[in-house]
């Protein structure tokens, strides 16, 4: 989808849909919309008398223009009460109006600028909004679809163009800037839908790799992967033994953006890449199982926020590193039981090979430390716990430092992707002693996220860090706003926010 701006009257435009805006309460609509409506000799001011039209937060109505007006169709979208009227508002309105465009066959959108005129806010942010909202809002996974599906959508009805209509000519530049940004965040957060909606058989480790490989490029980002030889000479045994009951081996893979090489600094960003998580020899149920497809979340979320570093620029350096399996079950799976070696030659005992993820993660952290990143920030979807702790409305972290900590509040609430902090309680750690080994891979029953956090703080040490349980979040089973059916591409942009934010203070 093509985003432009233009320079002129939304009357005018003759795009096969207009997108105005209402909001809820209001009788007589003003701005643009007032103009809409006196082209359409108060159709709309009608229809919001009938109760047809409400303005909620959601709604999109359709109404015909019948001749009155250069375009065929206006969408009246819900801006919802003024009071709660945010950033967050417009991206959601523009994904869910887009949506219902797409519905009518229109391939050409225009829209107005929301949230600049009637509430004042700054029309670059505005814009990128915008531009989030939409391509976000339109992304659908359809690789697989041959048309004739059961669902009966039909392949080619993308809207190819989407024009911003502002008559005030002095904001076209902030508007370029704001459509330029957003659309590089969306696009980063498209690239980790894609990669986590891809189904387990066509992305082992060695795709995901692949897949990274060609991020890398389109950035201009270095880049290095380590296959089973390397990685095993490198002593990762926590990260060989995940992938060792797999004939798909595992891959380790290390992306670097040099964007300050006056400083030694780099911050390090790590994802947990389990290809797929059956759970292996502590195999999970069936019910449900298809969604392990997705345990590589936060291994697509780091890679596609170092490729939107790499386009964005800041002044910062940045390694990204992704450990990536397949977990699965057979005769050469790591069994309860087993010990395996980490990196840094601490050894860990396997008590649930479903337990997997904290495995790979330790050796990644190992080499983070050992290539001295600091802060590291892990992203991972790791336990069951956090998804019912918090649900599919926040994801929840910890951290070891408030400064990285408030920087991952913000970057989420600039992102409309809550963060919750969750405490680290180094008492349960004692629920990770090892009769046999230096560690065991799980802990206490109760606060599983907690003790997950805290087996991987074994291997962090003293290293400023924080940790990204995204287990909840990761998918959505609706359609609502700026999110689709299957991924939902979180935390990728709260992480460039994040990124930007850090590289601004440091
Ligand atoms: N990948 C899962 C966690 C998960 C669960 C992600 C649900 C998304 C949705 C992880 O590898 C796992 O299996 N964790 C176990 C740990 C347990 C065995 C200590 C869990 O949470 O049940
Ligand atoms: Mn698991
Ligand atoms: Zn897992």
């Amino acid at each position: 989808m093509d985003i432009k701006v233009e320079s002129g009257d939304i009357t005018k435009s003759a795009a096969k849909a207009i997108i105005v805006n209402l909001f809820q309460g209001v009788t007589s609509p003003g701005g643009a919309t007032g103009a809409v409506d006196k082209a359409l000799d108060g159709g709309i001011a009608a229809l919001i008398a009938e109760g047809e039209i409400k303005g909620k937060r959601g709604e999109v109505a359709l109404v015909h223009s019948l001749g009155k007006l250069p375009t065929p169709r206006v969408l009246v979208a819900g801006l919802g009460k003024q009071d709660d009227f945010t950033i967050d508002v417009i991206r959601d309105v523009v994904g869910t109006a887009l949506r219902r465009a797409r519905a009518t066959g229109a391939k050409t959108v225009a829209t107005i600028l929301h949230g600049a005129g009637i509430a004042g806010l700054d029309p670059e942010e505005c814009a990128q909004a915008i531009a989030e909202g939409a391509l976000m809002g339109g992304y659908r996974f359809r690789k697989y679809k041959n048309g004739g599906s059961v669902d009966g959508e039909e392949a080619g009805s993308d809207i190819e163009s989407l024009t911003i209509v502002e008559s005030d000519k002095g904001k076209a530049a902030a508007i370029k800037k704001g459509i330029e940004r957003g659309q590089i965040m969306a696009q980063a957060a498209n690239f980790t839908r894609d990669m986590a909606n891809e189904p387990a058989n066509e992305l082992p480790p060695s795709a995901l790799a692949a897949r990274a490989q060609e991020l890398a490029k389109d950035a201009g980002l270095e880049i290095e992967v380590w296959d089973e030889k390397k990685l095993t000479a490198a002593g990762m045994g926590a990260l060989m033994g995940v992938g060792i009951g797999s004939v798909a081996p595992p891959r380790f893979i290390i992306m670097k953006y040099k964007g300050d090489p006056s400083s030694k600094k780099v911050l390090g960003l790590l994802g947990k890449g389990i290809t797929f998580d059956s759970g292996g020899i502590s195999i999970k149920p069936a019910a449900g199982m298809e969604a392990m497809k997705g345990d590589m979340s936060g291994a697509a979320a780091v890679l596609s926020t170092t490729w939107a570093i790499g386009k964005l620029k800041p002044k910062i350096n940045l390694t990204c590193i992704v450990p990536t399996a397949e977990n699965m079950p057979s005769g050469s799976a790591t069994r309860p039981g087993d010990v395996v070696r980490a990196m840094n030659g601490k050894t860990i005992e396997v008590i649930n090979t479903d337990a997997e993820g904290r495995l790979i993660l330790a050796d990644a952290i190992c080499y983070a430390n050992q290539e001295k990143l600091s802060p590291i920030i892990d992203v991972a979807t790791l336990t069951g716990a956090m998804q019912i702790a918090l649900g599919p409305g926040a994801t929840g972290f910890f951290a070891t430092t408030d400064e990285v900590a408030n920087g991952l509040t913000e970057a989420g609430a600039k992102s409309g992707e809550q963060m919750w902090r969750m405490p680290l309680i180094g008492a349960y750690a004692e629920g990770l002693r090892s009769n046999v080994a230096d560690i065991k891979n799980t802990g206490l029953r109760n606060g599983g996220a907690i003790s997950a956090a805290e087996f991987l703080h074994f291997f962090v040490g003293d290293t400023e860090w924080a940790h990204i349980d995204m287990a909840g979040t990761d998918e959505s089973d609706k359609e609502k706003g700026v999110w689709v059916k299957g991924s939902t591409g979180i935390p990728t942009r709260t992480l460039i926010n994040f990124v930007l934010g850090w590289a601004a203070k440091k």
